[in-house]
């Protein structure tokens, strides 16, 4: 039941020369609920009908007369404001909530379309550190909000697994490397070859080549080379999907930077037919300077493509092999100018969907002591990250609870939410700082704050020997404290829909932290367990309303809800 729609509805047929999907644009929300649940501003009309808008309003209102949604309909100057009844919105809002269940706000407005999330991303032989945070635990809501909302969706990891660095990390390996060493901790291990190489390269030049040579090896599919390389790959993919596993993340497909190596001579020469592709000293570049953008450099003069020319086949081979409705990368706002140019190409190369092809971006976390990333050299691994909040989380439950079972399982469940709300919390286009004492909190907007109002729901239901199918009366949930959980329960399917149009996951977070507070007031200023039957049980299908819709709210995140903490 959409109660603006039915405002639209009402003034619509009014007249043959309004046009629903007009109105129900102009309809607004008033600033406070004094003045009416919705309102219509007549300005518009004033030219339709030739009349002063204050007019129109009072003509509204008496035209529509009684109404079994509002019991109040009035105009105030150029306005009509709309009351809804409180007992049909709170009944309306229920048992919508009871039938649909962990579905509610669940729909279908994405059947038969597909999104590809392609995030997270990291680069093999690299540590996956806690730059990559943001990319993954983004990345992760957008793919379960989109899913929820119908459409087909493809979780894709680029993975950063080719370029001239594996050259580098094979001479690197065949000199200095050991199997048994690198097997034991991969990533580390890799690193410091790599790290090794540099050192060497400066002093004997002829590495360099070597390298090179062996990257040439690599993509003329020597075997050798290639074992190596599959070797590092998936030594490195067992570290990455530690991380993932803690997360509950899967991806659909792992076609990262080398799935196009067989793929670029044909990016090159469709450059080339579109007259897009220009000589500079040897190598190939789109020239973009008309567009105020440095030049895109496509092929190297020693025939070797870049990061971008993969880019570019990559969306070329998407939308031929699943027809995207849209093409998401969830990448920092570090390659913006990459995915800009990018785009561009895509557009000049005549491709129409070049605006289905979206780069969602984000801004760049610090940690709190002031280390930025791996700038200053010191890498924070992911799983670190993830590993500490467990930790600490097992600390603060064995204060707050020590008696509580399965504390270890809670202790994940909670530790690692409240790193993924947090992160989802603020708008993604904010730099922001990581703390550890604001993320861990149980107190304020914080994950484990909302696990903790959904726990709360659940004791109280099982205290209170809750069964869905209690008849209610809904008339009696008319305070404050109810009404404003009702109106965010009922704002929620929305919310889940704007959050897909902006790629938004924060609106969600917000929302499910603005319902874990109402709730929260709603627990402490109104009595549940010790009213009187029917109250009772009415009180009681509101909480089970809201631990419902908490929990989809979490789970959209990719956040678990513990039922006890
Ligand atoms: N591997 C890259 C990195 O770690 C990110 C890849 C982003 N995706 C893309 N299609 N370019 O920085």
């Amino acid at each position: 039941m959409n109660f603006k729609n039915e405002v639209a509805k009402l003034i619509s047929e009014l007249d043959n020369n309004l046009d629903r999907k007009e109105i129900m644009s102009l309809i607004e929300v008033p600033p406070s609920y004094e003045m009416g649940d919705y309102a219509f501003p007549c300005f518009k009309l004033a030219k339709v009908f030739r009349k002063a808008p204050n007019l129109i309003a009072e003509d509204i209102v008496c035209k529509i007369g009684e109404n079994d949604y509002f019991d109040k309909i009035e105009s105030k100057g150029p306005y009509v404001n709309f009351f809804i009844d409180r007992t049909i919105f709170t009944e309306t809002v229920l048992k919508e909530i009871k039938n649909k269940k962990e579905n509610y706000g669940s729909s279908d407005i994405g059947k038969e379309k597909t999104v590809i999330v392609e995030y997270s991303s990291p680069n093999i032989a690299k540590p996956f550190h806690i730059g990559h945070i943001r990319t993954t635990i983004i990345g992760h809501a957008l793919y379960r909000i989109y899913s929820f909302l119908g459409y087909d969706t493809v979780a894709i990891n680029h993975l950063g697994d080719y370029g001239t660095q594996f050259g580098k990390l094979i001479v690197a390996y065949k000199k200095w490397g050991d199997r048994t060493t690198v097997e034991k901790d991969p990533i580390n291990e890799l690193l410091k070859l790599y790290v090794k190489f540099h050192e060497e390269a400066e002093k004997e030049v002829n590495l360099d080549d070597e390298a090179r040579r062996w990257f040439k090896k690599l993509e003329d599919g020597d075997e050798e080379a290639f074992e190596l390389w599959k070797w590092m790959r998936d030594i490195s993919l067992r570290e990455f999907n530690k991380v993932y596993d803690m997360l509950g993340i899967e991806f659909d497909s792992f076609t990262g930077e080398s799935f196009y190596s067989d793929k670029m001579p044909k990016v090159v020469e469709d450059l080339q037919d579109k007259g897009l592709l220009i000589k500079s000293q040897g190598a190939d570049i789109v020239d973009l300077e008309p567009f105020n953008m440095p030049p895109a450099l496509i092929r190297k003069s020693d025939g070797s493509t870049l990061y971008i020319t993969r880019d570019i086949a990559a969306a070329i081979y998407r939308k031929e092999h699943y027809d995207f409705y849209k093409n998401i990368y969830v990448v920092g706002s570090e390659q913006n100018l990459h995915f800009k140019q990018w785009r561009k190409i895509i557009d000049l190369m005549g491709y129409d969907w070049a605006d289905d092809c979206i780069h969602v971006t984000f801004g760049m976390v610090s940690l709190e002591d002031g280390t930025l990333s791996t700038r200053k050299g010191k890498v924070v691994f992911l799983e670190d990250v993830f590993k500490k909040a467990v930790e600490k989380t097992r600390d603060i439950i064995e204060e707050r609870n020590p008696n509580l079972e399965n504390k270890e399982e809670v202790a994940k469940q909670v530790g690692i939410g409240a790193i993924v709300f947090q992160e989802l919390f603020n708008g993604r286009i904010k730099d922001y700082t990581f703390s550890w004492d604001k993320t861990l909190s149980f107190e304020g907007e914080t994950g484990p704050y909302v696990q903790y109002a959904h726990a709360r729901a659940n004791s109280l239901l099982e205290k209170g020997n809750f069964l869905v199918e209690d008849e209610i009366d809904y008339s009696l949930l008319k305070r404050d404290e109810e009404i404003d959980i009702i109106r965010l329960l009922y704002d929620f399917p929305n919310v889940i829909i704007d959050s897909a149009e902006k790629n938004e996951p924060s609106f969600i977070t917000r929302h499910i932290a603005e319902i874990a507070k109402s709730f929260n007031r709603f627990y402490h200023n109104c009595p549940i367990l010790n009213e009187e039957e029917s109250l009772r049980k009415s009180r009681l299908h509101l909480v089970y309303a809201t631990k419902l819709v908490i929990n989809t709210g979490l789970s959209l995140l990719g956040i678990e809800a513990p039922n006890k903490m």
